[in-house]
């Protein structure tokens, strides 16, 4: 029994100490800070899209959040802030990361004017092309896609 713990013990050391680095590097803290605002935005506009929340007339305002946020995402990998659950081939491809990053951004943008319209189907469709966007960087760059 001792033994198995120490075995344990041995190999959750290493990860707890990379756990524990990503924490301390504020680069990493604050990809992750953006990121979770924008995941946040959309669950917001989730709920109201899903009409668990009477609260249409506030989609505009997420959507103009997420847009704004949307445009940071091409920063947020800094060469300091390599770790976490961004893949290495993200540091290796700056090109198609700033192409990705520009998606988010034209498709929170385009969302934004749509939220504005109101129009039911618009906005449906509108939200899945910022989800897509979403994704598929996260297909590509993020190790545990969810
Ligand atoms: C250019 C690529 C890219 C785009 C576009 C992108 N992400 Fe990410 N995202 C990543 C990577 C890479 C990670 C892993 C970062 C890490 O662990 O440090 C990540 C992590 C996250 C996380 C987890 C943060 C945490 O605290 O661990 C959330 C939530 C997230 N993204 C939401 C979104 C949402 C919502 C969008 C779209 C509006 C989006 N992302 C667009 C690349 C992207």
């Amino acid at each position: 029994m001792i033994k198995r713990l120490t075995v344990l013990a041995a190999l959750s050391l290493p990860l707890l100490a990379v756990a524990h680095d990503n924490q301390k590097n504020p680069e990493i803290r604050y990809r992750h800070a953006v990121m979770e605002a924008m995941s946040n935005q959309v669950a917001a506009m989730g709920l109201i899209l899903q009409n668990k929340v009477d609260r249409g007339n506030e989609m505009q305002v997420n959507a103009r959040a997420l847009a704004e946020s949307a445009t940071l995402i091409g920063g947020l990998f800094p060469e300091s802030s390599k770790g976490a659950d961004a893949l290495p081939l993200i540091w290796d491809e700056p090109e198609k990361v700033a192409a990705a990053a520009k998606s988010a951004v034209e498709a929170t943008a385009a969302f934004a004017e749509i939220a504005a319209t109101g129009n039911k189907a618009d906005i449906a469709k509108g939200f899945k092309a910022v989800a897509d966007a979403c994704k598929g960087c996260h297909e590509r760059y993020k190790a545990e896609d969810d």
